[in-house]
């Protein structure tokens, strides 16, 4: 389904008392969120989690230097969250629920991006749906869209965005690598390629590819730097381009073109322009692999339940426009543009991401 919701699956109806209560939940779901920041940023969380059998409030707050004011009141929604519980009055212990917020990289990562990248910005989610632009984006300085400034964003901001990004494609490259080098690619260009990581991992992986990373002149600048330090100015090349200008071209001479995390920064008519460009320099052997975890492609609720919130950061974050996509809306733009998906891999290793392989239609 291309909600990312799965039909076969279908939830049992609240009746009106639970639904009543779910909201209320809703109502104060923020309050909840900074709970856990606060709790696990004070050292309240993982001072818990070291005491399965239960920690006193007193000992909490002294090991922790934070009030007993303190510490109780962020104990006490902590409880009704069903994030610690309370052995008696003054003796808590970490649920399982409260065991993974304090200890799962992914909820660590995705808590510290909603925090310190999306919180400030979700304030302007309506207008931003309003006026189709990525009003909540002034939270964190003076841009059009988010991509110019990721260099230079202030920490720890720049720190969680990176964090982010790199947890999800990170753990998809490796089975990727093999993917794509079944192509025997002696030039792949990575358009998006960032601070480089994709580009890195090919050179290791095959010691004659070349890459060429096409991305904004600020990332460019961050990835040939990284570049330097590994000695890898030799077999890497790069492009300054802003491929929402129609006018910038891209070059000829890529057999592999790599496109990870890369279309979903962008809206409908934008990815069709962008994959225009792209065919505008292929020849009949060139091959387009686009990586994405798509919405409706998820093995479990928590991806897609990420996913779409994902997309709500670049609505009112990022640019406006876009979002992530379906397997089959991004089907679609591929023809449009003169593609077609000659092979997907879905699901590949334990990430959330599939692969598109495409050639000229
Ligand atoms: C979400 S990151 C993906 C990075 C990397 N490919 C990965 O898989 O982790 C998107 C990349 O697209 C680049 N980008 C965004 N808008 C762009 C534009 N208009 N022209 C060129 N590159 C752009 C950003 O600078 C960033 O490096």
């Amino acid at each position: 389904m291309e909600t990312g919701q799965k039909t076969e699956e279908k939830k049992r109806e609240l009746s009106a008392f639970e639904a009543k209560n779910e909201a209320q939940k809703l109502a104060f779901a923020p309050v909840v969120f900074q709970v856990v920041v606060a709790m696990q940023r004070l050292g309240i969380l993982p001072l818990i989690c070291k005491h399965r059998k239960g920690i006193n409030i007193d000992e909490i707050s002294k090991q922790t230097q934070v009030s007993n004011y303190g510490v109780k009141v962020l104990l006490e929604m902590a409880a009704n969250a069903d994030i610690v519980k309370y052995l008696d009055d003054d003796t808590v212990t970490v649920t399982m629920l409260g065991y993974f917020l304090n200890s799962d990289e992914m909820t660590r990562v995705n808590i510290n991006f909603t925090h310190d990248v999306c919180y400030d910005g979700f304030k302007y989610l309506t207008e931003s749906i309003k006026n189709g632009k990525p009003e909540g984006l002034k939270t964190l300085g003076n841009w059009k869209t988010i991509y110019p400034a990721l260099s230079i964003l202030p920490e720890p901001i720049k720190k969680s965005w990176f964090e982010f990004d790199h947890f999800y494609s990170d753990d998809a490259f490796r089975d990727a690598l093999e993917i794509v080098f079944r192509e025997n690619p002696q030039m792949i260009f990575d358009i998006g390629g960032n601070t480089g990581k994709w580009a890195f991992a090919s050179c290791e992986y095959n010691p004659d590819v070349r890459v060429t990373i096409l991305d904004l002149p600020s990332q460019i600048a961050v990835a040939k730097a990284n570049a330097e330090k590994r000695n890898l100015l030799n077999r890497i090349s790069f492009f300054e381009i802003n491929l929402l200008d129609k006018s910038n071209k891209i070059p000829q001479g890529a057999d592999v073109v790599w496109m990870s995390q890369f279309l979903d920064c962008f809206g409908e008519d934008e990815i069709v322009s962008i994959l225009e460009n792209v065919k505008q320099a292929a020849s009949p052997h060139t091959t387009v692999f686009i990586l994405e975890p798509f919405i409706d492609n998820q093995k479990f609720d928590a991806a897609s339940y990420c996913l779409t919130a994902t997309s709500l950061y670049f609505t009112a974050l990022a640019n406006g426009n876009s979002k992530m996509y379906s397997v089959k809306a991004m089907t679609t733009l591929v023809e449009k543009a003169g593609w077609k998906v000659v092979e997907e891999f879905p699901l590949i290793g334990e990430s959330f991401h599939t692969i598109l392989k495409c050639r000229l239609a």
